[in-house]
């Protein structure tokens, strides 16, 4: 059985990716400051599972106590990277906190990974590494722009560390995965988004304002060049997400990778719109939403979705999810 550190596995994606992986027959381990997020969500994992994870509770811009991770666990074989902070308004005030926590914690790790001979990393990227592009659908090949936020900078420069680790060292295999925009929850409901900081993600919001937390939905921009006005993006599901992390092991234990740094559109290849989306909602929960028009929000791009045709060809990863059952999942969690 291989033994994959998850590195933020108390967050959003992490949690949600330990339940794929353990059901798909590894071994697990975590890393997590909690910084972000709650042990409480490794319960929930327990519930699905019925069985416990290990979490240790780290900062990984302490690199002696990431050593020491390392060390007590021995057969690490991969190491899949969540851990990082991701509000992209956040880090336009705070970029140093972003800059230091999300580029520390990944050459720590990295480092680890040199160290005791980890063969396997996967690191989660994120579509933000495109910049405001026109090109659509976006694939691998489309060129990175300028980047909007220091969030998505340290996306664009996490990629370059690890492409220079991976030719220096050739023996460790990985990939990096692009995702585009994840949201909905486990289909259990025990777990999903717990976000500890104000929610500023479409789905969280829709759902905390159904829960009436929220007098209105704000939809931001409606004059933008798209079918009805508001912006396109691609939905993915947690569960297609996590799905994508376990095919990515396997396809790199088996050595299916044909150069040892590999870059993975994961996106379900269909844009939707915030109204699209907003009535899928409504549609799965027979509820109106108070929904407001306002204008647009400063950063936004009008649309992007994935080509995500690499994955499916390499990884044999295939998305099962909708908008709808995005909406359905989160509502059902929501409501637990
Ligand atoms: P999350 O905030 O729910 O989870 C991240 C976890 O990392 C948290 O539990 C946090 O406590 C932990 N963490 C952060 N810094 C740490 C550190 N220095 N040491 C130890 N633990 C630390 O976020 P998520 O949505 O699960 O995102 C996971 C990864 O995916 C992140 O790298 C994020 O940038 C990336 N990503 C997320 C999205 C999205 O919309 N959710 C989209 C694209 C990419
Ligand atoms: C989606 C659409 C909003 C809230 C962000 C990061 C990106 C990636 C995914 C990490 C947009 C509209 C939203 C609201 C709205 N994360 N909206 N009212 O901005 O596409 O991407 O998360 O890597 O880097 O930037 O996601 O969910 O915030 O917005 O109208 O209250 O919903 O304008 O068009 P975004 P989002």
């Amino acid at each position: 059985m291989s033994k994959i550190l998850v590195t933020g596995g108390c967050g959003y994606i992490g949690s949600h990716a330990i339940v794929d992986l353990v059901q798909h027959g590894y071994e697990v381990v975590s890393a997590d400051s909690l910084i972000r997020s709650s042990i409480k969500q490794l319960d929930g994992v327990t519930e699905i599972l019925g069985c416990p994870i290990k979490n240790y509770l780290v900062d990984l811009c302490d690199k002696e106590a990431t050593r020491r991770i390392f060390e007590a666990e021995k057969d690490i074989t991969g190491v899949i990277h969540f851990a990082a902070l991701k509000s992209v308004g956040e880090s336009v005030f705070e970029p140093t906190l972003y800059y230091t926590n999300n580029l520390t914690s990944l050459v720590n790790v990295l480092e680890c990974c040199a160290e005791f001979g980890v063969k396997q990393f996967i690191f989660s990227s994120s579509c933000s590494v495109y910049g405001n592009t026109t090109e659509l659908p976006v694939t691998e090949n489309t060129p990175l722009q300028k980047t909007e936020s220091p969030y998505a900078h340290t996306k664009q420069i996490g990629e370059g560390i690890i492409e220079h680790f991976a030719k220096r060292y050739t023996d460790i295999r990985f990939i990096l995965l692009r995702y585009f925009n994840p949201a909905g929850a486990h289909p259990s409901g025990l777990i999903g988004e717990s976000p500890l900081v104000e929610a500023t993600n479409l789905v969280p919001v829709v759902i905390e304002t159904a829960l009436g937390k929220r007098p209105q939905l704000s939809v931001f921009g409606t004059d933008y060049a798209t079918r009805d006005g508001s912006c396109i993006r691609d939905y993915i599901h947690i569960m297609d997400l996590a799905a994508a992390h376990t095919k990515s092991l396997d396809y790199l234990i088996v050595e299916k990778n044909e150069t040892n740094c590999e870059v993975f559109n994961v996106g379900i290849g269909q844009g939707v719109t915030v109204l699209e989306a907003i009535n899928a909602f409504e549609k799965i929960s027979n509820l109106k939403l108070n929904v407001f028009k306002t204008d647009r929000r400063l950063g936004d791009i009008e649309a992007i979705y994935a080509d995500y045709s690499l994955a499916k060809k390499h990884l044999g990863w295939t998305p099962q999810y909708s908008i709808e059952d995005i909406m359905q999942t989160a509502w059902k969690r929501a409501n637990r």
